[in-house]
């Protein structure tokens, strides 16, 4: 089904992404019967994503971002919501006819170790995409690996091709994995945290890297981390997520220079501070506990960590996300 999708952020010149009222609800259990409630770890996400735009999603740990991604890539099933894929509508799509998305979309997870398999060669590990797709003889197969690995900076590409993953560092196995997720050329990549796990000295060349790699193929590219600093300078817009919902969405230069959402300015006081003369300054960190998802609070879902919390408003009405400048999205009765 082809549908014409009107796009809602004035940001966004070509429309790639379009998620509305998303929700992806996981139900907990107790034995086999006793369903206790649902798990709500994306809650009524609306999102845009724009061709060859980078946007990062940045919050805590079990805020929904993982999910999000996952959902937006139709690896989870969305519980509720519509999801658009350059015009169309792939929220219901069965399986089978998934495989197109498939094609158009990758993801780079966070732990080299164990995203590529340890038994292949690295030669093997970036034609598997192409062969499952039935992409290519086996020349042209070839020509591809290797133009992928050069990409990615592996040279000589034949000598890399011919190793096994424990041969290769951490960062070198991350060039891997994107060497593979960028093969079949696509569209859309979920980065989930692609750098965390590596030495602080590689992490900037990892994401140089993917930067370069984007803006030479026009990819949109969504870079899910903890950290502010790095998407600051890696992304165009930064979406902040707190317990399954964007509280604020902006360009990124402009929610870091000023946030407005209270839990976006209380990550951005929890930053550490690269200078050194300042090392031992004290940083803020956001205080209290992120609430359950199986259970959360009523209201706006940060009303018992908020220091401008509005008594008989914030915990009863839920803010929802709003334009409050050209651009900028804020889920915050203050605005
Ligand atoms: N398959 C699942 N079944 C049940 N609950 C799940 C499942 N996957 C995620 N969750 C829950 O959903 C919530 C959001 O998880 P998610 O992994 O998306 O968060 P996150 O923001 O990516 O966290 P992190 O920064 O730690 O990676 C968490 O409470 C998590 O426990
Ligand atoms: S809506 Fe109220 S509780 Fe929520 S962030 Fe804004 S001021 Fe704080
Ligand atoms: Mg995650």
């Amino acid at each position: 089904m082809l549908v014409i999708c009107l796009g809602r952020d004035p940001l966004i010149k070509e429309f790639l992404i379009s998620a509305k009222n998303l929700k992806t609800y996981f139900e907990v259990r107790k034995g086999l019967f006793k369903r206790l409630g649902y798990v709500k770890a994306v809650d009524g996400v609306n999102l845009d994503i724009g061709r060859g735009e980078t946007i990062a999603i940045v919050g805590e740990s079990g805020s929904g971002k993982t999910t999000l991604g996952r959902t937006l890539l139709r690896l989870i099933e969305p519980t509720y919501g519509t999801i658009f894929f350059d015009k169309t509508d792939i929220t219901k799509l069965p399986e089978k006819e998934l495989k197109w998305l498939r094609k158009r979309t990758g993801m780079v997870f966070q732990d080299p170790y164990s995203s590529i398999d340890p038994m292949q060669r690295i030669y093997s590990i970036v034609e598997e995409p192409l062969l499952v797709n039935k992409i290519g003889n086996e020349k042209e197969r070839e020509k591809a690996v290797l133009e992928a690995l050069s990409n990615v900076k592996l040279e000589p590409p034949e000598d890399f091709a011919r190793k096994y993953p424990h041969m290769i560092s951490g960062g070198q196995r991350q060039r891997v994995a994107i060497a593979r997720a960028l093969i079949m050329r696509p569209d859309f990549i979920v980065a989930d945290e692609p750098v965390s796990m590596l030495d602080a000295s590689v992490r900037v060349e990892i994401l140089t890297l993917l930067k370069e790699l984007q803006t030479k193929y026009n990819i949109s590219f969504m870079y899910i981390t903890h950290d502010l600093a790095t998407a600051k300078y890696f992304s165009d817009r930064i979406a902040i997520m707190y317990a399954g919902k964007i509280v604020e969405i902006g360009l990124s230069r402009e929610v870091i220079r000023e946030p407005l959402h209270p839990y976006t300015q209380a990550l951005i006081n929890a930053i550490p501070d690269p200078d050194p003369s300042n090392r031992y300054k004290e940083k803020e960190t956001v205080g209290g506990e992120p609430p359950s998802l199986l259970n959360p609070p009523s209201g706006c879902r940060f009303h018992p960590r908020c220091p401008y919390f509005i008594k008989g408003k914030c915990e009863i009405e839920e803010p929802s996300l709003r334009e409050v400048k050209f651009g900028r999205w804020v889920a915050c009765h203050l605005y």
